[in-house]
């Protein structure tokens, strides 16, 4: 989030009573406290300001990973001091980081000794560096041809449930962003025509696996198919890169049969969070690319001044490698079958979310956990309830739970929706727990609103749609 330094009300003591024999002054808003406090005081201070701070494992609004086991914090903490950008002298931390580019390679069907990859601060950064190698490439091939690069700006095609990262893309890299939009039968890439937006300008196609605002997928392997038709003539080939923030990490143990991966050709470079399904705290992403050929040698750098020559390819520099072990435990610890058992689980809690939902027949299902845990819905007859979407958001929130209700985008701004991310620290209890409460919320709602005020002047409730 963005900060304006406006200045903040400073309270003239916002200690807890119980802590006044310690410190009788105020935790500073606007400019440093003039003189230490002991460090217990400090913890205790800023412990009390996050008192009535949101309850991680109830907001279903986030895709972000919000339980990890002790064993894996406690590893996280021992490792927070480690700069994963210091190849040379954490060699260990670059071993691990060099593992889990391997097993993520294995899971997404690379080839040997002929993929590679980095890990990120999440997805937003992996796309940022796989769109950077798009461009890159384009631009190379666009001059081998003699087309004037300077004549129309390049563009990236998506559909219209892309994520806001790929707007930062275009925006910072001067690119045109051609969203194909969505419609109510297409509630993810239209394949229809999605190929009418492609032509010698356009630096890729991006595919996605699991869109931001409803979860559903693009269909990989039909793009590719188009792709491939394309590429005959094409005189600039386009090559697919896939975002598969949440669905790279969660697909290849519960559905790998669905072709998404590089098993295609035109599957260039994958992106995936690893603070998603992944099952790891924020922030961690993964980029890889199905051959070295698709990223471009000028977009790695090599430094000395660690103590070594070592390519990198990220935007960030330094970073804890926390995020890089609490990766490998993960791996490590569930393995294979501990993936699938955990990822199954997620998916058939949140598939019987989406049938008590049905049950209570006042909703159309946009998505019913299909593919990964995420349930996405309206309301079937909006007209003949006196509340909106928004206002359950608001209702049910009194019992802790983030809910966002939000619009669709281009083309469909009229359907508001709720989406719910169902994660691994969810059960079959709490699941009950908050159809109860959404009963309960709609019960009250159809006895005690107005008619006239639902829904007025909103765009949003509850946050955030990423
Ligand atoms: C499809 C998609 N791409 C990219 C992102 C950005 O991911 P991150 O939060 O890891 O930067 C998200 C986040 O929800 C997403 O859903």
């Amino acid at each position: 989030m963005l900060h304006y330094n406006n200045p903040l009300k400073e309270h003239k003591n916002n200690t807890p009573n119980l802590t006044i024999f310690e410190l009788d002054s105020c935790s500073p808003k606007n400019k440093l406290n003039e003189m230490p406090v002991p460090s217990e005081v400090a913890y205790r201070l800023i412990k009390d300001e996050m008192l009535d701070e949101g309850n991680a494992r109830q907001n279903l609004a986030t895709f972000c990973q919000t339980y990890m086991e002790p064993e894996a914090e406690k590893l996280m903490a021992e490792f927070m001091a480690i700069n994963a950008i210091d190849k040379t002298e954490y060699p260990q931390m670059t071993e691990l980081e060099n593992r889990l580019v391997n097993i993520i390679g294995n899971l997404w069907n690379a080839k040997e000794g002929q993929s590679l990859g980095t890990s990120t601060v999440g997805s937003s950064e992996a796309c940022m560096l796989g769109g950077m190698a798009m461009k890159f490439r384009w631009q190379d091939a666009a001059e081998k041809i003699g087309l004037d690069i300077h004549a129309k700006k390049p563009n990236l095609v998506i559909s219209s449930g892309f994520q806001v990262c790929w707007e930062k893309f275009c925006v910072y890299w001067d690119i045109e962003l051609r969203t194909v939009p969505m419609d109510k039968e297409h509630m993810s890439l239209n394949l229809d025509t999605v190929m009418d937006y492609v032509d010698d300008y356009t630096i890729g196609i991006v595919g996605i696996l699991g869109n931001t605002y409803t979860g559903k997928f693009d269909d990989i392997e039909k793009l590719d198919a188009f792709v491939e038709n394309y590429n005959e003539t094409a005189k600039i080939p386009v090559g697919i890169h896939v975002d598969g923030a949440s669905g790279g990490l969660f697909v290849p143990f519960v559905n790998p049969e669905i072709v998404w991966d590089f098993r295609l050709k035109n599957v260039h470079s994958i992106n995936t969070s690893g603070h998603k399904y992944g099952l790891v705290y924020p922030g961690v992403g993964w980029i890889l690319w199905q051959d070295k050929k698709y990223l471009p040698e000028k977009l790695i750098f090599y430094v000395n001044y660690l103590g070594g020559e070592e390519p990198t390819m990220a935007i960030n520099f330094s970073r804890s490698g926390s995020q890089i072990i609490g990766q490998y435990y993960v791996f490590l610890r569930y393995g294979m079958q501990g993936m699938q058992t955990v990822q199954g689980h997620t998916l058939q809690i949140a598939r019987e979310i989406a049938d008590m939902l049905k049950e209570m027949d006042i909703f159309e299902i946009y998505n019913d956990a299909q593919t990964i845990p995420i349930v996405c819905y309206k309301l079937k007859h909006p007209e003949k309830h006196k509340w909106t979407l928004y206002e359950l958001a608001d209702r049910i929130a009194m019992k802790g739970w983030q809910i966002p209700a939000y619009t669709l985008p281009q083309n469909l701004n009229d359907v508001l929706i709720q989406r719910l991310v169902i994660r691994a620290d969810f059960s079959h209890a709490l699941a009950e727990s908050l159809m109860q409460d959404m009963k309960n919320a709609i019960e009250y709602l159809e006895e005690n609103t107005k008619a006239e005020s639902a829904g007025k002047g909103r765009t949003s409730a509850q946050g955030f749609t990423h």
